[in-house]
């Protein structure tokens, strides 16, 4: 994993020269339209401020759970034994990067999502929300974690999402067979070189022409950017648009030449 002060000079080299945020100059219609309705929001979606809330709560949350840590860890603590609280700070995507994932389940409306890595179930939340027909698998290793991201969804009144709690290894096979094909997978968990494209190389052949990849934390260390550099490389990928924090990757037949935009978010 990068230090902090590596992972700050990376993330101003990616400010310095990234897209416009605006869009203007971008010659792909499909990446203007991402950036004008995904990024930015002129579409208006307004997420439901109930999230948020429970976000507030999870915050101030002084419940000890003992974790067992599937992933590369956390960059804040390692030890085994968490508060809620302490979780929804260090693990959880921030209010922006989530309220992203759900305008853009509300912009291409996938009908059939994957996420690896539930924590306390806040992008999931998000993605449930904004799609609520959707059929949403989400799948978390720690049970202690997993029980609350299942009390939060009861508290959201979310009924589209079935938890499955277990590592991805073990799980990930089952899960997409049920969904049998992936509109969108969200990857935020397990984030090393060799597991990230075992499960790019798993979700590939039930993915289609307008399922949507994304990956987490694609510069938090030197495997990710290498698993991120070979994900972008594989010939069945067509665009990829790089918002630091988040990669999203699109396979559109129809977008002849492959491109890769890195834009500022
Ligand atoms: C960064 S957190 C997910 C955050 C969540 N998506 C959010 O932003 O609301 C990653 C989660 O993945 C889980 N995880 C990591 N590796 C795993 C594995 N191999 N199998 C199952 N769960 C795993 C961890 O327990 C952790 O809760």
């Amino acid at each position: 994993m990068h230090s902090s002060f590596q992972l700050a000079k990376k993330y101003l080299q990616y400010y310095l020269s990234a897209s416009n945020s605006k869009g203007h100059g971008m010659h792909s219609p499909f990446v203007f339209q991402f950036i004008l309705h995904v990024l930015n929001n002129h579409s208006g979606y307004q997420p439901p401020i109930k999230i948020e809330n429970l976000r507030r709560q999870l915050l101030t949350d002084n419940r000890l759970l003992e974790i067992e840590d599937l992933g590369a860890g956390s960059r804040v603590a390692s030890s085994k034994k968490r508060t809620v609280r302490q979780l929804a700070k260090a693990a959880l995507k921030p209010k922006k990067y989530a309220q992203l994932l759900y305008r853009l389940v509300n912009y291409y409306a996938p009908e059939t999502i994957l996420e690896l890595g539930t924590s306390l179930g806040v992008t999931t939340s998000y993605l449930s929300a904004a799609n609520p027909s959707a059929k949403i698998f989400t799948i978390e290793g720690s049970k202690a974690v997993a029980a609350i991201a299942r009390e939060n969804f009861e508290k959201l009144s979310l009924k589209n999402i079935e938890l499955i709690q277990g590592s991805f290894d073990e799980h990930l096979t089952s899960a997409i067979h049920q969904l049998s094909s992936i509109d969108l997978a969200y990857i935020d968990g397990n984030h090393r070189y060799e597991p990230t494209m075992r499960y790019f190389h798993q979700l590939l052949p039930h993915l289609h022409n307008y399922s949507i990849l994304i990956f987490d934390d694609i510069h938090w260390s030197e495997e990710m950017e290498r698993a991120w550099e070979e994900i972008k490389g594989h010939t069945s990928v067509r665009y990829t648009i790089d918002v630091f924090f988040l990669g999203f990757v699109f396979f559109r037949q129809e977008f002849k030449v492959k491109q890769h935009f890195c834009i500022r978010f």
